[in-house]
């Protein structure tokens, strides 16, 4: 807990300096950006490389990960703030390898017919949606019987001490980072709750400027049926 906490105050201040000088949706791209360099990236291709078909991603931010669909797949990339999808929409151009269509809408009321997806990716979205039981609810209603969904989530630490902390600084967070994002979350009961199969997780952490080193899984589960 002591290098999460010492990278935390290394970085927090020039972080917030940024804060001030870049709107939010660029904020969010030059951090996790260096995020994708110190490690998320390669997690990002091992989640959504192999996916094939009709794929609803859910939260697509600024398009991070685009480049990481392989040619297979059909993507639409579902996005409710302009500016986030205005930065993904140069990246949906560049990834040539697969057709990516953004549209805006929210995971509380996902766009398509009940059993219409072959598969849904959801990355670092879960954290800062209203309601994630109502949004897990949604992806169990437009994925086919056995689709995959794919998710990269930072949790709550299973550590005692460093996830009663996390707990208590939480409404600082979310203060601070002004996305709505909670780090004391732990999506995984709400994902078997939601009827999903849960077949493989990761853990892993990423240590880069500008975010913090939260605890954090890449999730391969699969829709009931
Ligand atoms: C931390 S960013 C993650 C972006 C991208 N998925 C990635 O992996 O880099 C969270 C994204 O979720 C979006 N978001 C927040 N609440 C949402 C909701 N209820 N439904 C869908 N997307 C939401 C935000 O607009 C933001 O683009």
């Amino acid at each position: 807990m002591l290098r999460e906490l010492t990278h935390f105050f290394r970085h927090a201040p020039a972080t917030l300096r940024l804060k001030r000088t870049l709107p939010q949706a660029e904020l969010y791209d030059h951090v996790c950006g260096a995020g994708d360099d110190a490690g998320l990236a390669a997690w990002r291709a091992q989640l959504v490389g192999d996916l094939a078909g009709d794929i609803l991603e859910v939260g697509a931010g600024t398009g991070l990960m685009f480049r990481h669909y392989g040619a297979a797949a059909r993507v639409t990339a579902l996005e409710p703030d302009a500016a986030f999808a205005a930065l993904a929409a140069p990246r949906a151009a560049a990834a040539t390898a697969v057709h990516i269509d953004i549209i805006a809408g929210t995971a509380e009321a996902l766009p398509g017919p009940s059993r219409s997806r072959d598969g849904a990716v959801v990355g670092l979205v879960l954290c800062s949606v209203a309601d994630p039981a109502a949004a897990l609810a949604e992806l169990a209603r437009v994925l086919r019987p056995g689709a995959p969904l794919r998710l990269v989530e930072h949790v709550r630490s299973p550590r005692l001490v460093a996830g009663t902390l996390m707990r208590a600084t939480n409404p600082l967070w979310r203060a601070l980072n002004g996305q709505g994002c909670n780090m004391h979350r732990d999506p995984l009961p709400a994902i078997r709750d939601a009827g999903f199969t849960i077949d493989r997780t990761e853990p892993f952490q990423i240590f880069a400027p500008g975010i913090p080193a939260f605890p954090m899984r890449a999730i391969w589960a699969r829709a009931a049926g």
